[in-house]
């Protein structure tokens, strides 16, 4: 018998970082929106005495030979942490970009998460999972929770925002990934002074409740843009260019490189798609709010 779940994409609305905690975590205030693009993760059961064994595939725009294989894979970690020493059999199907700052490693933990809890039918209560989750990375929380929420603490506080909007989002990875711990350094080379509370989401949350994409796109926020910027240059061109090409605004999300750029209207995502890919190799349509991990069968 097998299980496989389904977990989104997300890319952050807002996200307001803070000067670095004692254990060198930021604080962040952030908005998360679960997108489109999705990573499958399939759990069976192994042989009695087997090692855990994992295989990753990729649609053709994603570095699935990137993913490490190994103990060191988050969703085997959450194997390790919930199975009690019975080995498992894990395939990963990704179509979330590898190291692109919307959350797929995250993704791929909270769906082993919840795939082995459906496998032996252990029901745990919704609190549980998500302490296991925010045990092992401060987006997993959300990949459980999906839809749009708000985050705090260093992320896996985790709180649902009702949000009726149905925003279209044109999605450019980049061929090579950005390491998160990185920019966040950079961020803090960047801001020495930081505030110790991060910027609250005010603005954004206002513009979400009306559904109008004009002004969401005015209220998007990201600390961590200038860094991933500063560390990549090409993204700023980037991100001019999607917005030259109609794109209401681009920003880069999360810690990046990955840049999203919301639009009109599903047809505005496909024009600026189609403008995008005359000079960038990948470039995807998603739409937001979608569900967490959920069960496939
Ligand atoms: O929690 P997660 O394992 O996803 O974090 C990866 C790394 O990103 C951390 O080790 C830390 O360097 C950085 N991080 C941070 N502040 C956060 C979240 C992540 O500094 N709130």
């Amino acid at each position: 018998m097998s299980v496989t779940v389904r977990a989104a994409a997300k890319l952050n609305l807002h996200l307001g970082v803070g000067a670095p905690r004692e254990d060198g975590f930021h604080p962040l205030d952030t908005v998360y929106q679960a997108i489109s693009l999705y990573d499958d993760v399939t759990v069976s059961e192994a042989p009695a005495g087997s090692a855990d064994e994992l295989v990753v595939t990729g649609s053709s725009h994603v570095d699935a030979a990137g993913v490490p294989t190994d103990a060191t894979n988050i969703a085997l970690r959450a194997l390790a942490e919930v199975a009690c020493g019975s080995a498992h059999a894990v395939q990963i199907a990704k179509q979330v970009p590898v190291a692109g700052g919307m959350a797929g490693g995250s993704a791929d933990g909270a769906a082993a998460l919840l795939a082995h809890d459906r496998l032996h039918d252990l029901r745990q209560p919704d609190d549980l999972l998500l302490a296991q989750a925010a045990r092992l990375g401060s987006d997993v929380p959300f990949s459980l929770v999906g839809g749009t929420a708000r985050g705090r603490g260093r992320g896996e506080v985790v709180e649902p925002i009702v949000d009726h909007g149905t925003w279209w989002w044109v999605v450019v990875p980049a061929a090579v990934g950005l390491s998160t711990p990185e920019v966040y350094r950079h961020f803090d080379r960047l801001h020495p002074d930081a505030p110790a509370q991060p910027a609250e989401p005010t603005e954004l949350l206002a513009a979400l409740a009306t559904g109008e994409p004009v002004r969401l796109a005015r209220a998007l926020h990201n600390d961590l843009q200038e860094p991933a910027i500063d560390l990549r240059p090409e993204l700023g061109d980037l991100i001019e260019r999607g917005e030259a090409e109609g794109a209401l605004r681009g920003m880069v999300s999360g810690s990046g490189p990955t840049c999203v750029f919301l639009c009109d209207s599903q047809e505005g995502s496909t024009e600026v798609l189609t403008a995008l890919s005359a000079s960038y190799d990948v470039v995807l349509t998603a739409v937001g709010p979608v569900a967490g991990a959920h069960l496939l069968g």
